[in-house]
This record gives C-alpha cells, sequence and structure tokens, in this order.
C-alpha cells in the first residue's frame, strides 16, 4: 500500500496534506524518514510514525449509522443515496451495512469491512435479537401480543417467537418488538399478518448494540470498545480478529 494512501486511510490527514508533510520529512517507516508519498508499505510488519506519532494501521473498522430515511442498505447505487455514502470518502474503504433496513426504515445499522463478524451476526445459527420501535395503525391487543409470542405464520416461513411489548394503543398504537431472524419486511409482514400496518419504523438494538441516542439521523460513530468486546463476544469472536475463536 502506498504511505500516502496508509495514513490517510487512517485519517492522519487528508491526501494532499499527507504528501506534502511526507515530502517535508516528517513522516518516517521502520525509523527512517521517508520522503516518497509512492513508497509501498507492509502495514503489518512496519512501523509508520507522522510527526512523532505512531500511525498503526487498523485492519477492521466499526461504525454504528443511525440510518435516515430515504437511504439504501447498500455499498453503491447509480441513482439512490447508501448508508455507505453517508461515512466520509476517505472511511469508505471496503465497508458494508450488516443487514439490510428497508429504504423507509431509521434506526441503527452497524457498518463494517470484517466479513466475519458480519456473516456471524447475521447466521440464523445465532439468533441475534433485534429490537425495533414501530408506529401501528391499527389497535395493537393483547391477542397480537400472543400471537406474536407463538409466532407469525407467513407464506413462506413461520416466524420465530416475537416479544411484542405494547407502549400505546390507540388508532395509532405505539409498539417495541423484538425478532430473532431478519426476514426480507419481517415486521411490516408480521403487522399485515394480524391486518395492521406498519407507518414508522426504527430500529433501536441488534444483540448488545443499543442505538446511541446522541445521534441524529444520518450521523455515525465508530463504535467503542466495549460495544465491540461484547459484540464480538456475542458472536464468538475476539475484538476486531475477524478471525474465527472456535
Ligand atoms: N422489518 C421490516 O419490515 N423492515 C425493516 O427494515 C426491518 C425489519
Amino acid at each position: 500500500m502506498r504511505l500516502d494512501k496508509y495514513l490517510a486511510d487512517m485519517n492522519a490527514g487528508t491526501r494532499s496534506e499527507l504528501k506534502r508533510d511526507i515530502r517535508k520529512g516528517l513522516v518516517t517507516v521502520g525509523g527512517s524518514v521517508v520522503k516518497d508519498p509512492g513508497r509501498n508499505v507492509e502495514p503489518l510488519t512496519e512501523t509508520v510514525c507522522y510527526r512523532g506519532r505512531k500511525i498503526e494501521y487498523e485492519t477492521y473498522v466499526y461504525y454504528m449509522l443511525n440510518k435516515p430515511a430515504g437511504v439504501i442498505s447498500a455499498t453503491e447505487d447509480k441513482r439512490m443515496q447508501t448508508v455507505v455514502d453517508l461515512l466520509p470518502e476517505e472511511r469508505r474503504r471496503d465497508i458494508f451495512p450488516v443487514g439490510r433496513l428497508d429504504k423507509d426504515t431509521e434506526g441503527l445499522l452497524l457498518i463494517t469491512n470484517d466479513g466475519e463478524l458480519a456473516h456471524r451476526l447475521l447466521s440464523p445459527k445465532y439468533h441475534v435479537d433485534k429490537k425495533y420501535f414501530a408506529r401501528i395503525r391499527g389497535r395493537v391487543t393483547d391477542e397480537d401480543v400472543i400471537a406474536f409470542a407463538r409466532g407469525i405464520p407467513l407464506m413462506d416461513f413461520t416466524c420465530m417467537p416475537a416479544d411484542l411489548v405494547i407502549e400505546r394503543s390507540g388508532e395509532i398504537s405505539e409498539v417495541t418488538v423484538i425478532i430473532r431472524e431478519g426476514k426480507f419486511h419481517q415486521i411490516k409482514r408480521m403487522f399485515e399478518a394480524v391486518d395492521k400496518e406498519v407507518i414508522y419504523l426504527k430500529r433501536l438494538e441488534m444483540g448488545s448494540l443499543i442505538l446511541d441516542p446522541e445521534l441524529a439521523p444520518g450521523e455515525f460513530r465508530r463504535l467503542t470498545e466495549e460495544e465491540l468486546r461484547s459484540l464480538s463476544a456475542l458472536a464468538g469472536l475476539s475484538p476486531g480478529s475477524g478471525a474465527r475463536q472456535e
């Protein structure tokens, strides 16, 4: 990898600032000053310092995004804005959303380049709980709570038992729902099965990860070490390993 790209990937500065500073002699590789921004660096074995500070190469990155409505859960699209487009360009390398939220759904989305963690969090084997807040057209009843707990039969499969909690019941009801799978339009289809319509949907939690209330729709931040540790433990991995532990 080029030296200027290595530093830019680690958010040390913009590519042009970094090129200038490398030429000025502010960067060392393995203890020696390197003035060529195009010098090839081996991220895992060589030590790079910029202005006297060691810059370690992070192979894996993990972001919590509060997905706004109107953006699709994909990496790129010719016509529509994607969740990856919401991150600054220099952070977009190889990252993808872990699972999908519908275009009109808001809330918690993990974005990473750690394929192993993503695979495990999405695998039916790990049954990672997903908690949603929903606004429903129609009066949600105790019968619905029971039907959700039994497992709602849909056209192609029967849902695993889901926890439906009625926060407010009326012509427009407010509920929280915890599901254990993540099938296409699952929550919307579950409510359709009991003759109701989801008019607003927001994901609040995925496994141990809880949407940060400080993040406005469209905002993101890196996961904290503790968040990454808990999520990795849930998936039987060590944090940032991207590798199997079993
Ligand atoms: N269920 C849905 O219907 N839509 C989502 O975006 C997520 C879960």
